[in-house]
């Protein structure tokens, strides 16, 4: 049973859903995230409303195992989780993250891209744990970059390619 976190548009959560995945629960750390509306069973833990990071973490692992969540995917979740989250679902948090990873990691990963002026950019699912997009990497596919790419642009290549691979690998780790 999967549990999903947001922060924006929800896109992926949307690929998620599409595939029959089972979603039971959807956590964002933003009450106007419009991802909050593809679903039905949500609910809005923002860190201004616990006096520690820990505590927000904690309240949010507690939901989503009450609403029977083994796994949790990270699907556009714009904050780091700390142990108060993460040994809560040991090895059972996956992200997806818009570059070949370990090249790009943060926040900021396509306008890098493009920055650094890389000929190939791409899709990683992984392994999430306490550093930024540094957890182990199960699957990547590599997606080019082309002439006159915007940041937006690119990121919608990007996110077609993502669309696709993260369920695949939500799949194959529910089938475990
Ligand atoms: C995706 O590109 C994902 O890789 C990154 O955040 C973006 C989320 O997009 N972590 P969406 O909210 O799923 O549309």
């Amino acid at each position: 049973m999967i549990g999903v976190l947001v922060s924006g548009e929800g896109t992926n959560l949307q690929a998620l859903v599409d595939a029959g995945l089972p979603i039971v629960a959807v956590a964002s750390n933003r009450a106007d995230a419009p991802a909050l509306r593809r679903v039905a069973n949500s609910a809005v833990f923002d860190l201004a409303d616990y006096d520690t990071r820990e505590e927000r973490d904690a309240a949010m692992a507690d939901w989503l195992s009450d609403e029977g969540a083994t796994l949790v995917v990270l699907a556009g979740y714009m904050q780091l989780l700390t142990p108060a989250f993460l040994d809560r679902f040991p090895d059972a948090v996956v992200n997806v993250h818009p570059s070949l990873l370990p090249e790009f990691p943060g926040l900021h990963a396509v306008e890098d891209q493009l920055a650094a002026g890389v000929s190939e950019s791409g899709a990683t699912v992984h392994i999430v744990d306490e550093g930024v997009d540094s957890g182990p990497v199960l699957a990547q596919e590599r997606v080019p970059v082309l002439p006159g790419d915007t940041p937006a642009s690119l990121h919608e290549r990007i996110k077609t390619v993502e669309h696709r691979l993260l369920p695949k690998v939500v799949a194959e780790l529910c089938a475990r």
